[in-house]
């Protein structure tokens, strides 16, 4: 009787995922606060500030307005030619409305990805250090995640060349690749993009661009994967750029022959994408001006924290080119980056992720620090790690 009621009650397997680290370093920073301590926030990947002005009238007004039904599975045309309208107007791309696919954030077009591209049990490869839901969605979709290391010759993106010798050892399915990436914040340029998707193509490995970070670009201008290749499937959000993490909204453009697939997969899985957040984002577009704003607040914030963090005592990073994200090197001070930032938060009051979420082989050495926030945060949070690593 136990054993069945075990059996009951037992998640399966393929559920059995690592959490997301961050969160225990959110919640080890809200009991700090709770006790009445002010913690500077650079842990979390997400803006501080809010969805655009536009984005915000258009969905009162749509609430107003009174019934939020369904819309089409592939999202609202009028959105979908928005987004399209948008390729030509960023990257000087014509793209055809109709393979544009509108997703739950970028989280939901990874899971439509996935399912309409790969089978289960076939390899997908990954940069390391890289996003970590990339490998656990694909390991509870039955597909084998393979982290390829990275290396400052490549600006720490999976170059063709190791992608091809993995891929003689044993076949490699699919390759997710993200120019700016999290948690580095380094890019790829457009020449080293394409030659990494023609070297996928060549082998019949299938590309997956996660540009979720584009827009936010201060080295170079990022490029897409959609013109580099029209049989790229590329996977976008309006959570960095446009500051609708909560708004749960992002899109895809899907090779032609392959949105049937995917719109009935969403159609099964979703019905559609809550129609409130497609409305505001096709208006989020008309509040570009308002996020090019926010988006030299990261610059200020990016020239404070590599100015600053050197002075401080981490005085080595990756190129910090894109996305809002700086991956310190702290080896010099500890090869426990876990125990590092617990320290840090509990003595200096400054959150951070730990490498080992992004990296489970070198992670130890790194942390992560989002510059996200304000300017007056990075400041003090500079100031606070001077401090406290002057005490050590
Ligand atoms: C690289 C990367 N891709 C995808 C996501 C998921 O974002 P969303 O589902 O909000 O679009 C994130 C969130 O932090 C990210 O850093």
């Amino acid at each position: 009787m136990l054993d069945l009621a075990k059996r009951l009650l037992t998640a399966s397997k393929r559920s059995d995922v690592p959490p997301f680290i961050v969160m225990d370093v959110m919640a080890a920073a809200a009991a700090l606060e709770a006790q009445g301590a002010h913690v500077l926030h650079l842990e979390v990947g997400q803006p501080a500030a809010p969805a655009p002005a536009t984005a915000l009238r258009a969905a009162q007004a749509a609430l107003a307005h009174g019934r939020i039904g369904y819309t089409e599975t592939l999202g609202i045309p009028s959105l979908r030619a928005r987004i399209a309208r948008h390729y030509a107007d960023t990257y000087d791309l014509a793209l055809d409305p109709a393979r544009v696919v509108v997703t739950t954030g970028s989280s939901g077009g990874f899971i439509l990805a996935f399912l309409a591209l790969f089978e289960p049990g076939e390899r997908v490869a990954l940069a390391n250090p890289g996003y970590p839901p990339y490998r656990h969605i694909l390991t509870a979709l039955g597909c084998e995640p393979v982290l390829i290391e990275t290396s400052a010759a490549t600006r720490w993106a999976l170059s063709a060349k190791a992608l091809i010798a993995e891929h003689r050892k044993k076949p490699i399915t699919g390759l997710v690749v993200a120019s700016p990436a999290n948690p580095t914040g380094t890019m790829m340029d457009a020449a080293a993009l394409a030659q990494l998707i023609a070297s996928a193509e060549a082998e019949g490995i299938r590309v997956i661009s996660d540009e979720i970070y584009h827009g936010l670009d201060y080295a170079f201008p990022a490029e897409t994967a959609a013109k580099l290749s029209p049989r790229a499937v590329v996977i976008n959000s309006f959570s960095k750029y446009f500051c609708m993490t909560g708004w749960r909204i992002g899109w895809m453009v899907v090779p032609e022959p392959l949105t049937r697939a995917v719109e009935r997969l969403q159609g099964n899985l979703a019905i559609s994408v809550p129609t409130l957040a497609q409305v505001a984002a096709e208006a989020a577009f008309d509040g570009r001006d308002e996020m090019e704003a926010v988006k030299h607040g990261y610059e200020e914030n990016r020239r404070i924290l590599t100015e600053g963090l050197p002075k401080a005592g981490l005085d080595k990073f990756l190129p910090v080119d894109g996305a809002f994200y700086l991956y310190a090197d702290i080896s010099k001070f500890s090869g426990d980056s876990l125990q590092f930032a617990k320290r840090m938060l509990e003595e200096a009051h400054v959150a951070a992720t730990p490498g080992i979420d992004f990296d489970p082989v070198n992670g130890h050495n790194f942390l992560r620090f989002c510059y996200a926030g304000s300017a007056a945060d990075m400041r003090a949070a500079v100031e606070r790690i001077g401090g406290w690593l002057a005490r050590r």
